[in-house]
């Protein structure tokens, strides 16, 4: 009966809880969409372990797509299934905004900014072998055309959202070659918005500057509001877990992840496991999760998520995700049904269903 067609891949551990809520929450608010339910679970085809091939047919068809989270092995095992889908669709930027959420007190308010990683090379290139024993080498990979890419649409991203400034992050003091052309295509495409301030900062004192960026206005006036950041992959990965810790943890940040064909939105917290199944106050994060992925969903759902082309040209559903954005916003606001890992008691069911409330 939906209008779009939504690719839904439900994850591992908490995933497929989180997904039902979504799909209850999306029901309640009658968005006009529908899920086509797919699973990445590698198989095994021509002595390889890929993705399934329905799984990428249905992405490619959608071009849309909601991602639960993923279980990745620490060490050894197979490569990333976050990774294979970054790189199967080439969803070059990594989109991470990262706002207080008014009502949920931190100590820090106000935080208001927006990551933008580059999200299919540097650290990320998988590209690792052993030289010699007990001497490994992985190549952190940085090209022009995925640094350009990347910052081309930072300003396209500032542009269309009304912020001011794009800062580069880097370590170019010490990866003189690789942040250094990062720099360099950041710089570049700098001209191209004249409207636009520019500048550079170094990933260091980027940190120790934004987790000093609380209630202390007079020291250090909120400096990352109002503006875009722009990174290499890696740091983008530490950073916006830094940030995320700002304003209340993992789960109250959205991602997504943008592409010229597809793009797949997801939350940026892990499968949690060990938690997965349980109902009740002990399950922070299963719950926590829901109320991410209703953040998230508003950000699937809006236009301006995306300042390029993937999902306004699809969507446009700007409406919708507002009224369920509010919903789950007001749901954390009022303390009453909030899960453990937000100070509460209640379970994702609950939680759930106090925003389905808040729609009726
Ligand atoms: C993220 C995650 C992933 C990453 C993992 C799960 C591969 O931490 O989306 O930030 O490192 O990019
Ligand atoms: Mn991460």
């Amino acid at each position: 009966n939906g209008k779009y067609t939504v690719t839904l891949i439900p994850g591992d551990g908490i995933g497929p809880e989180i997904s039902e809520s979504i799909k209850n929450i999306y029901t309640a608010a009658q968005v006009p969409i529908q899920w086509e339910e797919v699973s990445v679970t590698p198989v095994l085809k021509g002595g390889k372990t890929v993705i399934p091939d329905s799984a990428i047919q249905s992405v490619k068809r959608n071009t849309v797509a909601l991602k639960g989270p993923l279980a990745t092995p620490i060490g050894k095992g197979h490569v990333s299934l976050n990774l294979t889908l970054r790189r199967t669709f080439n969803l070059f930027a990594n989109v991470r905004p990262c706002v207080s959420i008014k009502g949920f007190k931190t100590p820090y308010e106000d935080v208001n900014t927006v990551l933008i990683r580059e999200n299919t090379e540097g650290e990320y290139s998988g590209i690792e072998h052993e030289v010699i024993d007990g001497v490994v080498q992985s190549i952190k990979l940085i090209t022009w055309d995925a640094s350009e890419r990347v910052a081309r649409y930072a300003f396209h991203y500032a542009q269309s959202q009304g912020r001011k400034r794009v800062t580069a992050v880097h370590k170019a003091n010490i990866m003189k070659m690789s942040d250094g052309m990062f720099l360099s295509a950041c710089r570049e495409v700098s001209k191209e918005f004249p409207d636009i301030a520019y500048d550079e900062d170094l990933l260091d004192r980027v940190c120790l500057q934004a987790s000093n960026c609380g209630n202390n206005v007079v020291q250090n006036p909120r400096p990352y509001s109002d503006r875009v950041m722009v990174m290499p992959n890696l740091y983008g990965d530490i950073l916006s877990d830094m940030c995320a810790g700002l304003i209340g943890g993992l789960g109250l940040t959205p991602s997504g992840n943008i592409g010229r064909d597809a793009s797949i939105f997801e939350a940026v917290h892990g499968s949690a496991p060990d938690i997965a199944g349980e109902q009740g106050a002990r399950q922070p994060y299963g719950a926590l999760a829901v109320i991410y992925d209703d953040v998230e969903v508003s950000m699937s759902l809006s236009e301006s998520s995306s300042s390029i082309d993937s999902i306004d040209r699809h969507m446009n559903l700007n409406q919708y995700a507002e009224k369920i954005e509010k919903a789950a916003l007001t749901t954390i606001a009022e303390g009453k049904t909030i899960t453990g890992d937000l100070g509460g008691k209640s379970s994702t069911k609950e939680y759930t269903n106090a925003i389905i409330e808040k729609l009726a």
